[in-house]
């Protein structure tokens, strides 16, 4: 009779292959948490210089143009990295400078809660435009409305000038509030969102060209 009992119904052929399962899967999740993490990894300025793209650049990729473009080869747009750009009058900030800068960006954006309102690389609400590629939002480029607007001549001041004063610069329905922002911390904050369009996000937020014309109304 024994003999005759299915392989279904034995309690070792179950413990074997919750033993393997769970061996495997943990092997397989050190494995991807090592793979994510060098992914994530800062890359450094001498990355940029050598054109190495990563996938996190250095804090230095404010010394850069960054544009979006479309990558037949992974089916959406990617953040390209391009030659030297001025950002508030200089392309020459150091590694230190640009992180300070950076540094005080992400704690203004913390201590004004913008996630309150807005998404930064996919964490917050849908309030507001989605922050992740506004640097790259079109909206703000050279010919633009928001440079018209704020009587600006370059996108980083106009960015600056709309963060201190966004009141007076309505361009939908819901107005963002003033927040008291001042103009080191706006400094700051246009960094850390120019740092932040730099990164590559396999392309998320997704149709980010649709979703930013339709706020602008274009
Ligand atoms: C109370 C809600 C609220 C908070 C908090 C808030 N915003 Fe906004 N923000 C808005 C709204 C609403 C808009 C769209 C209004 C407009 O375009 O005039 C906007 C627009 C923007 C834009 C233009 C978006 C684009 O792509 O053109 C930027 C940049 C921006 N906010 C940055 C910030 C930053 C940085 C913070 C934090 C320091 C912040 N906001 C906090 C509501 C908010």
């Amino acid at each position: 009779m024994t003999d005759n009992v299915s392989v279904w119904l034995d309690n070792r052929f179950w413990q074997r292959s919750a033993a393997w399962v769970t061996g495997f899967s943990s092997i397989l999740l050190i494995w991807l948490t090592f793979d994510t993490s060098s992914q994530i990894a800062m890359g450094s300025d001498s990355d940029l210089k050598n054109k190495i793209t990563k996938r996190v650049p250095a804090p230095t990729v404010i010394n850069y143009k960054i544009t979006y473009e479309m990558s037949d080869k992974r089916g959406h747009e990617v953040p390209v990295i391009g030659e030297k750009e001025k950002f508030f009058g200089r392309d020459d900030y150091s590694e230190k400078e640009a992180a300070e800068l950076l540094h005080l960006g992400k704690l203004g954006s913390q201590a004004k809660n913008c996630m309150n309102c807005h998404t930064l690389l996919g964490n917050g609400a849908y309030y507001a435009p989605d922050l992740t590629k506004a640097w790259i939002d079109p909206a703000w480029a050279d010919g633009g409305p928001m440079m018209a607007m704020t009587g600006k001549k370059t996108k980083e001041e106009a960015m600056a000038e709309f963060l201190q004063h966004p009141s007076k610069y309505p361009t939908h329905e819901r107005m963002m509030p003033n927040l008291g922002i001042t103009e080191m911390e706006a400094k700051g904050l246009v960094a850390f969102l120019k740092h932040m369009s730099s990164i590559d996000t396999n392309g998320f937020p997704r149709n980010f060209g649709e979703m930013q014309g339709a706020i602008h109304g274009k």
